[in-house]
């Protein structure tokens, strides 16, 4: 089944006080959407995020996580050790992660299976970067990196993903994809999903639009019928914010 969810991603924000002081002021705060809603600060401060959540129905989740699992593998984190501190979901394949910590297509693949294997949900994220869109180059390039990193699977598989469009240009810039510009790639990757693994696979698929989302642009972006959420950076620091996005359902 399709659902609406909305992820605050952390990044490298908030040190632990600072954590728990989020979430204490996103625990005040009302939610009138049915959206599914999750965090995901900071790895060193998941089992307390995890901990002081527990009541509440916003899930915690991790930022990243390593393939093997365990090892020589100075500074990284495996499936079971997050799962061992009450996380179930991951996101992989941030742009940030892609450009920044050199992951490929090929290493986000054992990536997914690893959380797979793991029984963890993903939150698959993928997007093009200006000089690709410039070029008209963006359905090229998104079509790519789902089929590298995600179409060795099988149609089962899917049940676990989420995925999340965030055009590069537009995360922390200020600059948002239009809403006709979500909507139109959202309908793409749903169109990739449905020739690939057949219509059940594609509708069912939750595809989260990223990328300077705020709560003034919300609503017209949640209001396509392909965006059925959101991954927020920046507005996902400062609880007000965060649910005003959360309650634009
Ligand atoms: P932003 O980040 O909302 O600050 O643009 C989105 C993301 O990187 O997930």
């Amino acid at each position: 089944m399709r659902k609406n969810i909305v992820a605050g991603n952390w990044k490298m924000n908030n040190d632990l006080p600072a954590t728990e002081a989020l979430i204490l002021d996103l625990l005040k705060q009302e939610q009138t959407s049915n959206a599914e809603v999750m965090i995901a600060p900071t790895t060193v401060s998941l089992f307390q995020a995890f901990n002081a959540t527990k009541n509440s129905n916003i899930e915690v989740i991790a930022q990243n996580m390593h393939y093997a699992e365990s090892g020589a593998y100075t500074g990284e984190i495996s499936a079971s050790m997050l799962k061992s501190v009450g996380v179930k979901t991951v996101i992989l394949g941030h742009s940030e992660r892609r450009a920044y910590f050199n992951e490929t297509d090929e290493l986000l693949a054992k990536k997914v299976d690893a959380a797979l294997k793991n029984n963890m949900r993903i939150i698959f994220c993928f997007g093009e970067e200006l000089t690709d869109r410039k070029a008209g180059n963006q359905e090229k390039i998104v079509g790519s990196q789902i089929k590298n990193a995600l179409f060795h699977l099988e149609a089962a598989a899917f049940k676990h993903i989420v995925l999340a469009y965030e055009p590069v240009w537009a995360i922390g810039t200020g600059e948002t994809a239009s809403p006709k510009q979500a909507q139109d790639m959202h309908q793409f990757i749903r169109q990739t999903l449905n020739t690939k693994y057949g219509n059940q696979v594609a509708d069912d698929m939750t595809i989260l639009y990223g990328g300077s989302v705020k709560p003034a642009n919300a609503k017209e972006i949640f209001g396509k019928p392909d965006v059925d959420g959101g991954l927020i950076g920046g507005a996902a620091l400062k609880s007000q914010d965060f649910y005003a996005i959360i309650n634009a359902f």
